[in-house]
C-alpha cells in the first residue's frame, strides 16, 4: 500500500464517467471520428439572461466572499422553489447553498455520519454515492433492484436491510442511471417502513427534478409529510438551467444539520462562487417554461431511441420517465460473444465503432450499460446505427 496516500483515499475509485469521455477525447485527439454517449450534462447553452445576470454581478464589483450558507436573495429564490414546485416551506435557516448539489451531498454526509454509520444505497446508483459515503467515513450499503423491478426499491427488501447501525437511505428519483421515478404511492410505501425506524434520515437527490417527462413529480418529503423532520432534500440549477459548470446546488433540512453542514462548508469551501450565486437566482426566479423546451428535446430523443434499442438483438431496455440516460441491459449480448464484463464490451465499442458509452459497473450493475441522450438527434441516430453494427458483427 502506497504510504504517501490515506488509506481512506486509496478506496476511492475515480469517476468512471469522466474517465470515459477522457478516453474519448483522446481517440479524437489522434484523428478517430468518436461519438460520445457518456456526457452527464445538457447539450444546450445556459439560458441568455441568466449569463446577462453574472455579467452584471461582474460589472457591479458582486466579487467577494459571500455569507457561508449564500446570498439572501438566492435563498430566498429557493425558499419561494420549494413553495411553488413542492408546497414545502422552509424557514431561511434550513437552507444552504453549496457548490453543486455534489458539494450539498457530500457535507450532508459529512455533517451526519459517524465511522461505521450505514447508507442504504439503491442499485442502479449515480456513480458518486458510495465513494462520498466513504469519504464521510460511512459504510455504503447497496441494495440491488433489477430491470424487472423497475429497478425500483422494494419496500419488504427495504426493511430487510435495515440494521442497528443503519443512519441513511439514500433516493434519487428521476434517477441517474436507469431514468426512472418514484412515485407519490411508491414513497408512501418506502415511508410507511421509515416510519417505524425514527433514527433514520432520507437523503432526496433531486438534481432531475424538472428532467421529467412522465409521471408528476414526488419526493420523500412532499409524499410522506410526516417524515419532514427526517429528509433533507438537495437540488440544484445544474441540469434544470444548462449551469453544470456554475457549481450552484443547495440543500434543504432540520436547522440542526443544515447549521452543522454550514461549518462543514465554512471549513472546506466557505461560500459558493458569489458571480454563480446571482445566476442562480435569477434562474430560479425564471418561469419553468424556460426548462420546458430542454425537456421536451430530451423527451423527443428518448422516444426516438428507446425502440430503436429495443430493435436490437440481444437488448432489453425499459423506458425512462425523466433524465437524459437510458440504462439497457446487455447480459444476452455478454454472455453470447463471451465478454468478460460490460467494460471490456464498452472498451471495445469504443475502438472498433468509436462509440463511447458508460458501463454499467460504474453504477453498480455489469449487466447493462447507460447511454445519455443528451446530443443532438443526428448524433444519437449514427450512434445507434454504430451500437447496431458492432453487435451485429460479433455474430
Ligand atoms: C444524481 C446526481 N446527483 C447529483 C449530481 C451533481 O450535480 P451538480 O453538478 O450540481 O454537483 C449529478 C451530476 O451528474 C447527478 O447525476
Amino acid at each position: 500500500m502506497d504510504n504517501t496516500i490515506s488509506k481512506k483515499v486509496q478506496q476511492i475509485k475515480p469517476s468512471a464517467t469522466f474517465a470515459i469521455a477522457a478516453k474519448a477525447n483522446k481517440l479524437r485527439g489522434m484523428g478517430k471520428n468518436v461519438i460520445s454517449l457518456s456526457q452527464g450534462e445538457p447539450d444546450c447553452d445556459t439560458p441568455d439572461e441568466i449569463k446577462e445576470s453574472a455579467k452584471q454581478a461582474i460589472s457591479a464589483g458582486f466579487t467577494k466572499y459571500t455569507a457561508i450558507d449564500g446570498i439572501l436573495e438566492l435563498k430566498e429564490a429557493i425558499q419561494q422553489k420549494f413553495i411553488n414546485d413542492n408546497n414545502l416551506n422552509y424557514e431561511l435557516d434550513q437552507l444552504i447553498v453549496s457548490s453543486g448539489a455534489k458539494q450539498a451531498l457530500f457535507n450532508t454526509l459529512v455533517a451526519l455520519l459517524n465511522p461505521e454509520d450505514e447508507v442504504l444505497v439503491v442499485s442502479p446508483y449515480w456513480v458518486s454515492y458510495p465513494e462520498m459515503i466513504k469519504l464521510a467515513s460511512g459504510v455504503p450499503i447497496i441494495i440491488q433492484t433489477s430491470i424487472e423491478d423497475k429497478f425500483k426499491l422494494n419496500p419488504e427488501i427495504l426493511e430487510q436491510s435495515i440494521t442497528d447501525k443503519t443512519r441513511l437511505l439514500l433516493l434519487n428519483s428521476p434517477s441517474n442511471p436507469s431514468g426512472i421515478t418514484y412515485t407519490k404511492k411508491d414513497l408512501q410505501a418506502i415511508g410507511k417502513i421509515l416510519s417505524k425506524y425514527p433514527n433514520i434520515m432520507i437523503l432526496s437527490d433531486d438534481i432531475y427534478e424538472h428532467t421529467l417527462w412522465e409521471d408528476k413529480f414526488d419526493n420523500i418529503a412532499t409524499a410522506c409529510p410526516e417524515l419532514i423532520d427526517r429528509a433533507i432534500i438537495v437540488n440544484g440549477v445544474s441540469k434544470a438551467y444548462s449551469m453544470t459548470g456554475w457549481r450552484i446546488g443547495y440543500a434543504a433540512g432540520p436547522q440542526e444539520l443544515i447549521r452543522a453542514m454550514k461549518i462543514v462548508q465554512s471549513q472546506s469551501t466557505s461560500c459558493p462562487n458569489s458571480i454563480a450565486q446571482k445566476a442562480a437566482a435569477c434562474a430560479l426566479k425564471l418561469p419553468n417554461s424556460v426548462i420546458k423546451s430542454m425537456v421536451d428535446n430530451f423527451k423527443r430523443r428518448h422516444d426516438w431511441l428507446y425502440p430503436a434499442l429495443k430493435d436490437i438483438d440481444g437488448i432489453n431496455v425499459i423506458p425512462s420517465k425523466g433524465t437524459f440516460y437510458s440504462f439497457p441491459n446487455i447480459s444476452e449480448i455478454l454472455s453470447k460473444h463471451n465478454f468478460k464484463n460490460d467494460v471490456e464490451f464498452c472498451d471495445r465499442l469504443l475502438e472498433e465503432a468509436n462509440l463511447a458509452i458508460v458501463p454499467g459497473t460504474a453504477f453498480g450493475n455489469s449487466q447493462h450499460v447507460r447511454i445519455s441522450f443528451s446530443a443532438d438527434d443526428d448524433v444519437i441516430k449514427e450512434a445507434v446505427q454504430r451500437l447496431h453494427s458492432f453487435v451485429l458483427s460479433l455474430d
